[in-house]
């Protein structure tokens, strides 16, 4: 043997035997920080009542396959940083968070500016890496945006609150406006995620789609923001197999709404399923279809393709939505030839959409610019 081979082979034993050891069969607990690093070699976590330190990520590197269990509420002391403030990463994981908080002191942040201005807001909040499944955990006071969420393998979320309520109000430092401002609830540029049965009180999107395929959203309570949104879109994205279903909208700025950027290319929006989902108080819109993103109604740009087809937009049951008076029930907004039916789908009527399943009431009607392929409904 070569010395060189020698070395070579010394070396990738010595790898093997320097890498980390697979999980054991315990139980670690997570009082401080300083306790991570050893509790994360067991595949029971378990989590007390502590205060994360300011500008610190409590990150959670887990081994494949470890139940983590909340017993205690998790408060993150407050330092103008970018975050995140939680992290956590691993496959195959039972994440119970038993109902206990993880508490992001925004009041101490919120300024009425969000991402936009003032200090620098920890965002995301709470950056989620695993498959599994991640329940029942409450977010209090989110600096901005909440979860941003990007699972390597399925991931279902389920039964969780969003509670930034405490931001609708103006403070000292929001000039009349609400203090709490870019809290998105989940931003999602992933694949094969369900998010269920949850409760989101803020003040911008409830979910926000970037890009990906196989995502569900449904059985979930939306409070004062954005409403649920795919986008906004930018260029050389896909965005397919999307399913928002039985969802209840309260007071947001609209129910459901595509938004890409004017100056996107290349990128496509198709088999989007709305069903089932009511909202009531809507205070702009009930649906916003706008391909002039950062506008709301400006010139439309046509890089992006929006196609989606009479059994995919609005499927039975209806989707009853109720616009506040001084709102735009329903407003499209399209690039020139850039929304289209699903012709393969649409035997009958290729490249129209059949809107037989939206009901909206209230307000007036909205614009429909560039496309006049929506059949069986008019506002
Ligand atoms: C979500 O709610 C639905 C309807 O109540 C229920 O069938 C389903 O099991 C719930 N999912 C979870 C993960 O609790
Ligand atoms: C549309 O999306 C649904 C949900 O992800 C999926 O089951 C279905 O196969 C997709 N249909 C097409 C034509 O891609
Ligand atoms: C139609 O879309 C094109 C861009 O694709 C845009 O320039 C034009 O202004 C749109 N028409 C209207 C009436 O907005």
């Amino acid at each position: 043997m070569s010395s060189f081979v020698r070395l070579a082979a010394l070396l990738v034993f010595s790898r093997v035997l320097l890498a980390a050891p697979a999980a054991s069969d315990c139980t670690g607990t997570i009082s401080s920080l300083d306790d991570v690093d050893d509790a994360v070699k067991c595949t029971t976590v378990n989590i007390n009542s502590f205060t994360v330190p300011a500008g610190e990520t409590f990150n959670l590197d887990l081994a494949d396959g470890t139940t983590v269990n909340m017993q205690g509420d998790v408060t993150f002391a407050v330092k103008d940083w970018d975050g995140p403030l939680f992290q956590v990463s691993g496959k195959s994981i039972t994440f119970n968070g038993n109902g206990h908080t993880f508490d992001g002191n925004g009041p101490s942040y919120w300024d009425g500016l969000g991402g936009n201005g003032g200090v620098t807001k920890p965002a995301p909040m709470m950056k989620i890496k695993i498959s599994g499944t991640y329940t029942n955990v409450k977010v209090l006071n989110s600096p901005a945006r909440v979860y941003s969420v990007s699972n390597p393998a399925p991931l279902t979320m389920s039964n969780l609150v969003i509670d930034d309520s405490a931001g609708d109000a103006p403070n000292s430092k929001s000039d009349g406006k609400p203090a709490g401002h870019n809290t998105d609830g989940f931003d999602v540029s992933t694949n094969d995620l369900i998010i269920e049965n949850s409760t989101i009180h803020n003040q911008d999107d409830c979910l926000a789609i970037n890009k990906g395929t196989n995502i569900v959203f449904q059985g979930n309570t939306c409070i004062g923001g954005h409403g649920i949104s795919i986008g906004s879109i930018s260029s050389d994205v896909t965005v397919s197999g999307i399913v928002i279903q039985n969802n209840n909208v309260q007071n947001n700025d609209q129910a459901l709404r595509i938004k890409t950027k004017a100056s996107a290319t290349d990128s496509t929006v198709t088999n989007v399923t709305y069903s089932g989902n009511v909202g009531t108080g809507l205070r702009q819109f009930g649906v916003l279809i706008d391909q002039s993103y950062p506008d709301t109604l400006g010139t439309p740009g046509n890089g992006v393709t929006i196609s989606v087809g009479t059994l995919h937009l609005f499927q039975r049951p209806a989707l009853c939505l109720t616009v506040n008076s001084d709102a735009e029930r329903v407003a499209v907004n399209c690039g020139s030839g850039s929304c289209t039916g699903q012709h393969l789908l649409q035997i009958l009527h290729p490249g129209t959409w059949d809107w037989s399943a939206l009901k909206v009431t209230g307000g007036s009607a909205g614009p429909i610019v560039n496309f006049s392929g929506i059949k069986n409904f008019s506002q």
